[in-house]
């Protein structure tokens, strides 16, 4: 696990650092390489079109982020109010730092999948031991049955407790071996331990499965296997990242995701949730805002709406397709399919593999991105391995354009979902106006591997927050902690 912390110096953003603190006076602008700025304007009449639908202007996010707090709040006053559905976790205590004892994590939610162990020292000797291990999705078991996934699960986690070292990791007499499982994916969360899927999202459609308790899954699947564990708690990533990184770090308040698919979740003080009703109002708990299933005010553009058609959830979590990893490169491709039907790009034939979905990946974005040199060689050399396309130097800087205006689109909106968060903080706490530092644990590949579109992101952060503000937020990448995060949640949640 790699936390980075910051002294308050000046904002510098290289590739291997992807956690920041804001500092007034803000320095000169970005650090980060690019083979075209934003400010470039391009000749072709598709291309314009396209930049200018996809503007974000501050004002403009300004909207945005109003219209995301407005449905944070329509969302915690009644179940379904707003596109957020601001499920309560039922996580009201995060980590102390003094759990003890061997806990697992089962983390499932995108194209891999996760077991680890944890040995918790207590206070003075805190992670003892941990180990972990991380598998690949099969591609037919996102689309197949409920059944075929968890008992491919179940039998990877049943491998991984027979290659155990029992002088590393030990498990209390008479115990049976707790999990914190965390599933990515929206869920009804009717416990701690409990929760019906609401929908699949990230190209995951296991089918029979909507409306059934997940944990119950599980449970069948380990007991078919022969495995006596116990799930303790049932945690979204956001919720174990928060938690993950919180177990480190008292000034952790949120935890956002963008990787394959994106989410924010945050401490919320249960007064200011009507939706509670008859429960306790004293206290905090943990709010998961599932909130890319925003929807209101979005610059969508035709591709946006076609990709959405398309996908295994249209209608669905549309501020996700715009901001996270799993689409990016997909609305960039039909950008230059388009491009390649209405003008002359790429010649005058269209590239079978330009017309086939999904062959452009966030990553290769990001590379032609980076490509500073002169006639944009890697550019070049990326479109030829994937479309099999001889690009000139006009249309290599034509399709980083493209590249540009989606990533600057995506990092801003995440941006001003982040702002909403903090300000939603802000309204209860005031940590921000007294000071205090305020910490946004930041988990997921693309944030982790994409300089540019962290650039704008937080671009957009600063430039709605102000820079009094935002010099008191530290957005703290916690690469992988939301398994640690569950693991913990599970010993605060143990039944012994
Ligand atoms: C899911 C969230 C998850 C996020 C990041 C979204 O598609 O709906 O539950 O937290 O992806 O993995």
């Amino acid at each position: 696990m790699s936390l980075f912390t910051f002294a308050a110096s000046p904002l510098v953003i290289t590739p291997t650092v992807r956690s920041f603190t804001f500092s007034p006076p803000r320095c000169s602008k970005q650090t980060v390489m690019s083979a075209v700025r934003s400010e470039s304007t391009s000749t072709c009449p598709v291309l314009t079109k396209f930049q200018k639908n996809c503007a974000t202007p501050t004002t403009f996010l300004r909207v945005v982020a109003d219209a995301i707090a407005d449905d944070m709040q329509a969302g915690l006053a009644v179940h379904g109010g707003g596109d957020l559905e601001m499920i309560l976790t039922y996580v009201d205590a995060l980590p102390s730092g003094k759990e003890e004892g061997l806990f697992y994590a089962l983390d499932l939610g995108g194209t891999n999948f996760r077991v680890r162990s944890v040995q918790l020292g207590g206070e003075e000797e805190r992670v003892v031991a941990t180990k972990s291990e991380q598998l690949s999705i099969p591609q037919k078991l996102m689309i197949g049955t409920s059944e075929e996934l968890f008992g491919f699960i179940a039998s990877k986690l049943a491998d991984f407790v027979a290659m155990e070292e029992p002088g590393r990791f030990r498990l209390e007499h008479g115990r049976k071996r707790e999990i914190g499982f965390t599933f990515s994916f929206p869920v009804n969360q009717t416990s701690i331990d409990s929760g019906t899927l609401t929908k699949w999202t990230k190209g995951f459609n296991v089918s029979g499965m909507e409306g059934k308790n997940v944990v119950a899954c599980l449970n069948e699947a380990m007991e078919a296997h022969g495995l006596d564990m116990r799930v303790s708690a049932l945690v979204n990533d956001g919720v174990g990242t928060l938690a993950g990184a919180r177990y480190w770090d008292k000034d952790v308040m949120a935890g956002v995701i963008l990787g394959t698919g994106t989410n924010a979740c945050y401490v919320e003080q249960k007064h200011a949730i009507p939706k509670l009703q008859n429960q306790s109002s004293s206290g905090t708990t943990i709010i998961n805002t599932e909130w890319g299933g925003f929807s209101k005010c979005l610059p969508r553009t035709i591709f946006d709406q076609e990709m959405d058609k398309d996908s295994l959830n249209p209608g669905e979590h549309l501020y996700e397709k715009m901001i996270s990893g799993m689409y990016l490169g997909e609305i960039v491709r039909r950008v230059l399919l388009h491009m390649c039907q209405t003008s002359d790009l790429f010649g005058q034939s269209v590239p079978a593999k330009l017309a086939t979905p999904l062959t452009l990946k966030s990553q290769d974005l990001c590379k032609m991105q980076e490509d500073d040199t002169d006639d944009l060689s890697s550019v070049g050399s990326i479109l030829y391995n994937i479309f099999e396309v001889k690009a000139d130097l006009k249309e290599r800087r034509r399709v980083v354009e493209v590249c540009d205006t989606v990533v600057k689109r995506g990092g801003r909106l995440a941006g001003a979902g982040i702002v909403a968060i903090l300000e939603r903080i802000e309204r209860e706490t005031k940590r921000l106006a007294s000071g205090q530092r305020t910490v946004v644990a930041m988990d997921g590949a693309l944030y982790e591997k994409y300089p540019q579109y962290r650039q704008y992101m937080q671009d957009a952060l600063v430039e709605l927050l102000g820079d009094e503000l935002a010099c008191h937020v530290q957005i703290k990448h916690t690469k992988d902690v939301s398994g640690l995060g569950a693991a913990l949640l599970a010993a605060t949640n143990s039944i012994y």
